[in-house]
């Protein structure tokens, strides 16, 4: 298949009949950069509207549907109604430089910082503490308590809850974050997940939780919002760990998840390209194709995963994804889609400048989310 630039530029309709600009999103990104008592800062209000005028829809920064799931410093709080004030700051300056706004809900699980968890308890569906990346790993010995039954159950109605105070907020839509090892993907992976009642066990067990997440999201926008209200579930297609979840698992997750009505997946990978490491036979074929496969049309997906020029772009529709989403680049250069659409692709910067402080002002990045960029080395490429 040949992608042209209009292509990228061509409006997309959901099956809820919401129409969209174009086929290029914003990538959820957490910024560091709330107030401490989780509410929203200026700066990371008016990073989000320098980088929501291209794009057709912003997924925000995670945000936590418990307060013992705040997974971040400078993570926005989406747990209490007194947040609602908060999450409008981000939805109206999304909505108007016309972008859909989309909020994207969390629970970190194991792998929540200690110290911003009330008492310093971590939950996940057993005790076993994550191996890698987590920040709970920095004190490896601290072991997650087991939610019981009835505190799952609650939570999947937290997810629920923070659903409707998206819908208050003025919130175009929420992406339900099941991905990058959090709480949601702990339960869906044999490695985290060792329960032995209705929520763990078999495979089927294990996807009870993420589905019934699904269910009850869905539930609560019926109740709350009109039909335009769009509902996405993001995953991670695979663990290294072993045990640890597979592509096959993942493609049995993703049949049931395209047969719940849900308005799009979304795919977490660092590579769009990217093969899977096992559970597949074809280990050449790569991820996304084995994600198109398995979902017949039956939900748009959104691909993501370094893509950085027009060429990188138009090389990923060319596998038949209708929508892809970019983050890291998106901090590099705001005005990605506007140079597209202006053909001035030969323009699109895609290095950060690590060492000129102007550049922080004029890219409008929050100083948090500078830091950690850099004095992240490798996470992204720079000059
Ligand atoms: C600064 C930063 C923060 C991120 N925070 C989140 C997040 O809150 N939720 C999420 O699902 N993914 C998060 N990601 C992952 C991105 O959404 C994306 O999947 C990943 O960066 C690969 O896309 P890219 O190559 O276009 O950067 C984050 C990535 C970056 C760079």
């Amino acid at each position: 298949m040949t992608v042209k630039n209009e292509d990228l530029l061509s409006p997309f309709r959901f099956a809820n009949g919401v129409e969209i600009k174009n086929r290029i999103v914003m990538a959820p990104m957490t910024n560091f950069s709330s107030n401490p008592d989780g509410t929203v800062t200026d700066a990371e209000v008016s990073y989000y509207a320098r980088r929501s005028k291209g794009v057709s829809m912003v997924i925000t920064a995670c945000t936590y549907v418990t307060a013992n799931g705040k997974g971040f410093h400078g993570e926005f709080g989406g747990d209490r109604d007194e947040f609602i004030p908060s999450l409008q700051r981000v939805a109206s300056a999304i909505k108007e430089q016309g972008a859909k706004a989309i909020l994207q809900i969390f629970h970190g699980g194991r792998m929540c910082p200690p110290e911003l968890v009330p008492n310093g308890v971590i939950v996940s569906a057993s005790d076993i503490p994550a191996e890698r990346g987590g920040n709970s790993t920095e004190e490896p010995d601290i072991k997650p308590r087991p939610l019981s039954e009835m505190e799952v159950e609650e939570m999947i109605k937290a997810f629920g809850e923070t659903t409707r105070r998206a819908i208050a907020a003025g919130f175009d839509g929420v992406e339900i974050h099941g991905a990058n090892g959090y709480l949601i993907q702990q339960f869906f992976s044999p490695h985290s997940n060792r329960r032995e009642d209705r929520f763990g066990g078999s495979l089927e067990n294990r996807m009870t939780f993420p589905l019934e997440v699904v269910d009850e999201v869905k539930r609560v926008v019926s109740e709350h919002a009109d039909g335009s209200f769009l509902v996405g579930y993001r995953f991670s297609p695979e663990e290294p760990e072993t045990p640890g979840i597979t592509m096959s698992d993942t493609l049995t997750l993703v049949d049931s998840l395209a047969g719940k009505g849900l308005d799009y997946l979304h795919v977490s990978l660092m590579d769009f390209f990217s093969t899977p490491h096992r559970g597949v036979q074809d280990l050449s074929k790569s991820r996304i194709e084995y994600l198109l496969e398995t979902i017949k049309n039956r939900v748009p997906l959104i691909g993501v995963g370094s893509i950085y020029t027009a060429e990188d772009a138009r090389k990923a529709f060319a596998t038949g994804v209708p929508l892809l989403a970019l983050a890291r680049e998106l901090i590099i250069d705001p005005d990605w889609v506007q140079k597209i659409a202006e053909n001035r692709e030969n323009e699109i910067v895609t290095k950060i400048n690590k060492v000129n402080k102007e550049k922080q002002k004029e890219l409008v990045i929050p100083d948090p989310l500078w830091n950690a960029i850099i004095h992240s080395p490798g996470w992204f490429p720079g000059v």
